[in-house]
């Protein structure tokens, strides 16, 4: 018997219902294997904040340095959302990152033929995508100092915000996307701006220099800016994409296109430490937010929180086959036509967040049976 331990922070708005949901999956796997989840929840973000005037207390980083990975919900929401507020509910997601050194993001974007009504884009465009998005994740705009908003003494208001990257920072990351490639289809692309931004020079130089090392897997790099429209040209060209921290954000988001909702989005933050099981300490979250328009409905969809489980279970537990059972879980309760409102066809009945939840349980509990 294996016992894992992980942290369970549902956050705010859809984020504790959707992580209920992977939680049971969990549950569904102990119930027929001989693993062991200890989980122990905390509050993040807005909850936090509520409760304890901070977004992440430092009580919270420790559990998870102690966990083997953990689950993550949905931070915000209306209630806290002045952006010059000095405590806001950001902070619990970018902390985390941050405490627990997760560099590399992984956002996997694939379109399912049966969910090919979703997506905008044209049938033939769409059929057949699937990229897998590496964003650095814990330096870069979001985090290089100076980064601030103040008035100069003639009181003109200024702002200013710095993007900088260390060689062994882009190393890290882009190391981590070739070696995933060459688990898919053995192609990368790197997206920089590289003609105005030193530090998509920096990118582009180590990018060209590690492929060298890894002559089996086709190179290219990309200006973001035209990636952002070939995305939606021809998103099959694509397998693996790695970029930096604010380029990341703002393409994954696009991605959910490819992807037919960002309810299906799901996503896994790594870093280099490994826990007792050998796996990454790593953190899971689908890349949905707290959708608050929906939040205590029970119309959410509990997919990308449930596939993000997955990427736990393959990339920190090292449960591969149980990972396997829980993606097929969810491409099955899909083709049953288990579907919340935001990938039901317009007229189909829809399944509610719990409803999902058991047809995926059902489903690998049928998978993990066989
Ligand atoms: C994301 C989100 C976060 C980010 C926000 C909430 C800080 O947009 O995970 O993509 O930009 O990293
Ligand atoms: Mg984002």
């Amino acid at each position: 018997m294996t016992r894992f331990r992980l942290a369970v922070l549902g956050g705010d708005g859809i984020g504790p219902e959707v992580v209920a949901e992977a939680v049971r999956v969990l549950r569904a796997i102990e119930s027929t294997t001989d693993h062991r989840f200890e989980l122990t929840e905390d509050l993040v973000g807005g909850a936090a904040i509520d409760a304890h005037g901070t977004a992440l207390r430092r009580e919270t980083v420790a559990l998870a340095r102690r966990s083997d990975a953990v689950i993550f919900g949905a931070v915000g929401g209306p209630k806290w959302d002045d952006p010059r507020a000095a405590v806001r509910p950001e902070q619990a997601i970018l902390g985390l990152r941050a405490a627990l050194g997760t560099f590399a993001n992984l956002r996997p974007a694939r379109m399912q033929p049966a969910l090919v009504h979703l997506s905008p884009l044209k049938a033939e465009i769409v059929q057949g995508a699937d990229v897998l998005f590496i964003r650095e994740l814990v330096a870069g705009t979001y985090f290089a100092r100076p980064k601030k908003y103040w008035q100069d003494a003639r009181g003109t208001w200024r702002a200013v915000d710095t993007t900088a990257y260390t060689e062994p920072q882009v190393e890290r990351t882009v190391r981590m996307a070739f070696e995933l490639a060459r688990g898919r289809r053995k192609k990368v692309h790197v997206a920089d701006k590289q003609n105005v931004m030193a530090t998509s020079r920096l990118w582009r130089d180590v990018a060209s220099r590690l492929a060298a090392d890894y002559a089996d897997v086709e190179f290219q790099a990309i200006l973001t800016d035209a990636l952002a429209m070939h995305l939606l040209y021809r998103p099959s060209a694509f397998d693996v994409i790695v970029t930096d921290n604010l380029f990341g954000d703002l393409i994954t988001d696009e991605a959910a296109v490819l992807a037919g909702s960002m309810g299906l989005m799901p996503s896994a933050s790594l870093g280099s430490a490994r826990n007792r099981h050998g796996g990454y300490r790593g953190l899971y979250e689908p890349i949905h937010g707290t959708a608050p328009d929906i939040a205590g409905k029970g119309v959410a969809n509990p997919m990308a929180a449930i596939q993000s489980l997955a990427l736990l279970l393959r990339y920190s537990l090292r449960l591969e086959r149980e990972a396997r059972a829980v993606e097929r879980a969810v491409d099955d309760a899909i083709e049953l036509g288990l579907r919340t409102p935001d990938i039901a066809r317009p007229g189909e009945r829809t399944a509610t967040t719990t409803a999902v939840g058991e047809a995926v349980v059902e489903a690998v509990l049928r998978e993990l049976r066989s």
